[in-house]
């Protein structure tokens, strides 16, 4: 029962999270089609009605993955092992992002976009934790969504999801890091979070 219903969630919350990584990968080749897609996507899961459900359907599934894995005792194997530790670091990551994005948007004066997101990977020390952070989130996802297609017998997918993960991940985390000065008001996100003192640009 946990598992349908973890199964069930986990196809609408991939809807959002499909448009949200293939949003991501647009900034590798032009971070203007990126913004543009970003505006329009909001329309959608900024819904007054769609988002508390999105937002509630994150918590929903991180409880029923937290009892699945607590059912479910020792992992065996490595695809086990795999589902556990990539399922684990979603929970952590969310637990994290979806604060810091909804915490910005409501006391901050700026967009939450690609700027707000590349600001945290622009520089030493920041990127020592969020380019990892940002990478690790995309391959876990890949993994996880790999360990369940490994255990309905998709073996040649399953296999191939995880390096389909790593390149996204790095695509993704290096033209953020790349995409050139982050805009002054992005600065003052790095000032007030982590007490950043001079401007980078
Ligand atoms: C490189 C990886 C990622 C980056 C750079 C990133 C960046 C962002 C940004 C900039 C926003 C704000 C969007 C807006 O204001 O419209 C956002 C929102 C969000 N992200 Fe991510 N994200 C990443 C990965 C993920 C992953 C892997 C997940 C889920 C497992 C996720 C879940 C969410 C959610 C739930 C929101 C809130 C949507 C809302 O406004 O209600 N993100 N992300």
């Amino acid at each position: 029962m946990i598992l349908k219903l973890h199964r069930l969630n986990a196809c609408f919350l991939g809807l959002f999270l499909a448009a949200h990584l293939i949003n991501h990968l647009l900034v590798a080749f032009s971070p203007t089609a990126h913004i543009a897609a970003m505006h329009a996507m909001r329309v959608v899961y900024r819904n007054g009605i769609i988002e508390p459900l999105l937002l509630g359907g994150l918590v929903v599934q991180l409880c029923l993955g937290m009892a699945l894995i607590y059912n479910r005792g020792k992992p065996q194997g490595r695809w086990a092992w795999a589902q556990v530790l990539s399922g684990l670091y979603i929970i952590i990551f969310l637990a994290q992002h979806v604060p810091a994005v909804l915490m910005a948007r409501w006391t901050l004066d700026f967009d939450t976009n690609i700027w707000f997101a590349s600001a945290v990977v622009s520089e030493i020390p920041y990127l020592l934790y969020f380019a990892p952070y940002y990478m690790l989130a995309i391959i876990a996802v890949f993994t996880h969504i790999a360990a369940a297609l490994y255990f309905r017998g998709h073996l040649p997918l399953a296999r191939a999801l995880p390096v389909i993960g790593i390149t996204w991940a790095m695509a993704v985390v290096i033209s953020m890091m790349l995409i050139g000065p982050i805009p002054a008001p992005y600065n003052t996100y790095l000032e007030i979070s982590f007490g950043k003192t001079q401007p980078n640009g």
